[in-house]
């Protein structure tokens, strides 16, 4: 199966990806747009994996998670147990491992990696990263969470599935920008 590696994330300006165990801003139509980009499979027979850091899950409302429709794998150092909830590993080299054996193997389209922070830094480093797909909000929030330096190894590419040019809500544009290795 295809291991790629494609990463999921909204900043504002400063890279401020979260406050407070939550996100700075609420943007529904941003928000539609994780949900599809996740969960859309081109086989139906398949599902994508949200592989997410331990704190990110825990900032999903309860009501949420784990996100439907989706095979979602956590990230800790610690042995916890999430029941059929979620799948532990230890890293991504980890998760790659179990995603690529029985019964995951058959069963996986999609690999998205849904932060947080050090999620995303270890994915961007990994010889598996794929794609970045960024959504850049142009106005400022208070952050204590931030994306990663993006290298100057990755380059602007296009997506003509995704909407193209300034997006608009609540007062906020932002647009969807994709990233990939030079
Ligand atoms: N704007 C966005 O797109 C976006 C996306 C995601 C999250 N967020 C926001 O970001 C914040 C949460 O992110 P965060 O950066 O604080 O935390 P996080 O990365 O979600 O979780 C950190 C924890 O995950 C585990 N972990 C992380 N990297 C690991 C690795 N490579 N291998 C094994 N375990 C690993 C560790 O868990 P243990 O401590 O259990 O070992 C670590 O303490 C929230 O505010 C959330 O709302 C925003």
């Amino acid at each position: 199966m295809n291991l790629n590696l494609y990463l999921i994330a909204a900043t504002c300006e400063g890279m401020g990806i979260g406050v407070k165990g939550a996100l700075p801003w609420k943007l529904k139509n941003e928000m539609a747009f994780f949900a599809s980009m996740t969960t859309n499979t081109k086989n139906p027979d398949k599902k994508n994996v949200v592989l997410m850091g331990r704190r990110t899950w825990e900032c999903i409302p309860k009501k949420h998670r784990p996100l439907q429709k989706r095979i979602n794998i956590i990230l800790t150092s610690q042995t916890l147990d999430y029941g059929d909830d979620a799948i532990v590993c230890k890293s991504i080299p980890h998760a790659l491992e179990i995603i690529q054996k029985p019964p995951l193997k058959d069963q996986v389209e999609r690999i998205w990696v849904i932060g947080g922070s050090s999620v995303y830094k270890a994915a961007m480093e990994s010889p598996n990263f794929h794609r970045l797909y960024l959504t850049r909000i142009k106005k400022h929030f208070d952050c204590d969470t931030f994306f990663p330096p993006i290298s100057n190894n990755f380059v602007l590419t296009q997506d003509p599935n995704i909407p193209q040019g300034v997006q608009e809500e609540n007062d906020i544009q932002f647009v969807y920008e994709v990233y990939e290795r030079k």
